[in-house]
């Protein structure tokens, strides 16, 4: 029996697969399909899939031509497969022509002529776009980020920007029609992203919801808890995607980290330490009038959302203490928050004046994790025993600092209508909870 082995992702089955999978098959006995995992995809660079692996096993299987279907993991499986399941030949198509050379040493390697006209990437393209529209303009680097990762974003495309930041328009952002009012930006959008003044997003996001447009706003998406409720419920009314935009849920370190921790492997968490600090961009004689935002709104959504996601919102009690730049204009240069929960504590450190290490480190009775700086833009962490032998490193893929996946999350909500945000609505209404005490309650003052 010559048996017959090939792999692929077989996103959206096309007639190139089916015509593939047939001559495959015609090649022996026994064929065999290796499908590859969300995660192998996503690590080799492939992001925009838009079916999951089980959608894609059925469809293969659904073909009548594999006798057997296999998932692709991790890089150097093929070998282990040829040798596990006995295999005479190897073959894909012809656009991977002599990568493959290497699998000689084990079996006949056949290059298949790809069927002209047809990928699932043209699929995915020729759905229609969903037209960004970028707003903003106080932090430059981030919304220069957003746009360049769009391009990255199957079914993403950049309708324009609205910025007053004059500056922006004639660098990387001069192939983008530029408007100044939103307004004329909703005109030729489907959704924004928003990144202006926080002050500014509640009206803005408000606005946007009730054109009928989705919305990704950078966090806090507005600076009091009953706003942010009502955004929500906007959204919600209008059948539209609101979502709280932090890049650092959707790493796959960080998502990595919190299931691992769920399934209880330092024990019962008894406290969370996150601290997030950067003095970039900031003038620190004048911060306010270069619109730069303040620490707790810059860095506070970041450093608390581990706290939030692993030890829930219901805290008894927080308390916090700033260094202002100005007290009357709550302009923090760093802000201290210590949350008491029944069972746990946390805390979290910001600044944007004040410089210190950007650690995440979370404690349980049985060990510790710890994310080494930045941790909110991590490829790895570590979990620690006080038997260091029992110490593992965990290393995962960050492209686009997170950016691209929450863009895919976004894309993928309003193309299913169902909100695929990795940062929960309580999570999002408590940020405004802990803003709320910030700008209305007390503060002990560093000065
Ligand atoms: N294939 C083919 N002809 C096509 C498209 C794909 O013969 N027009 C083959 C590939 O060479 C591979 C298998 O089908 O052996 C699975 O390919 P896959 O990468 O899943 O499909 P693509 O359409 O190439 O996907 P993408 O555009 O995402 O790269």
């Amino acid at each position: 029996m010559t048996k017959v082995i090939t792999y692929g992702t077989y996103d959206m089955l096309h007639y190139g697969h089916i015509h593939l999978l047939e001559r495959a098959k015609a090649l022996g006995d026994f064929l065999i399909v290796g499908v590859t995992s969300d995660d192998f995809d996503k690590a080799r660079g492939k992001i925009n899939v838009q079916q999951s692996l089980t959608e894609r096993i059925e469809a293969v299987k659904a073909t009548g031509l594999a006798d057997q279907v296999i998932i692709e993991e991790y890089e150097g499986q093929k070998i282990d497969d040829l040798k596990r399941y006995d295999i005479d030949i190897f073959t894909v198509g012809s656009d991977w022509a002599g990568k493959f050379d290497y699998l000689r040493e084990y079996c006949r390697v056949v290059y298949l002529d790809r069927t002209h006209g047809i990928s699932s990437t043209e699929l995915r393209a020729e759905s229609r776009k969903v037209r960004i529209g970028l707003v903003g303009g106080n932090e430059p680097q981030i919304l220069e980020k957003y746009y360049k990762e769009c391009k990255f974003v199957n079914g993403a495309e950049v309708s324009g920007v609205c910025t007053s930041n004059k500056q922006l328009l004639h660098g990387i952002f001069n192939a983008a029609p530029a408007t100044n009012t939103l307004e004329e930006l909703m005109e030729m959008s489907d959704a924004f992203y928003i990144i202006s003044h926080p002050s500014e997003h509640y009206t803005q996001v408000k606005k946007a919801l009730e054109h009928g447009k989705h919305v990704l706003c950078e966090s806090p998406i507005a600076l009091r808890k009953q706003e942010i409720r009502e955004l929500y419920k906007i959204a919600d009314r209008q059948g539209l995607i609101l979502m709280d935009a932090i890049k650092t849920a959707y790493g796959m370190a960080y998502n990595r980290l919190l299931l691992l921790l769920k399934s209880g492997k330092i024990g019962r968490i008894v406290s969370v330490d996150s601290t997030c600090t950067s003095m970039r961009n900031v003038d620190l004689n004048d911060p306010e009038s270069s619109g730069a935002w303040n620490s707790i709104c810059a860095w506070g959504p970041t450093g608390m959302l581990p706290v939030f996601q692993l030890l829930g919102t219901d805290y008894e009690k927080v308390r916090l203490a700033s260094f202002f730049h100005d007290k009357a204009c709550k302009y923090d240069l760093f802000t201290k928050m210590d949350f008491v929960y029944k069972k746990a504590v946390a805390s979290v450190k910001v600044g944007r004046g004040v410089k210190s290490e950007g650690e995440l480190i979370i404690s349980g009775t049985e060990g510790y994790i710890y994310v080494p700086a930045p941790w909110w833009n991590t490829d790895y962490f570590e979990i620690r025993y006080e038997d260091p032998t029992h110490n593992k490193r965990y290393f995962y893929q960050l492209d686009g600092e997170g950016i691209r996946y929450e863009l895919v999350a976004f894309l993928k909500s309003i193309n299913t209508g169902r909100n695929n945000t990795y940062v929960e609505r309580k999570v999002s209404e408590t940020f405004g909870k802990v803003l709320d005490k910030f700008y209305n309650g007390s503060v002990y003052s560093l000065m």
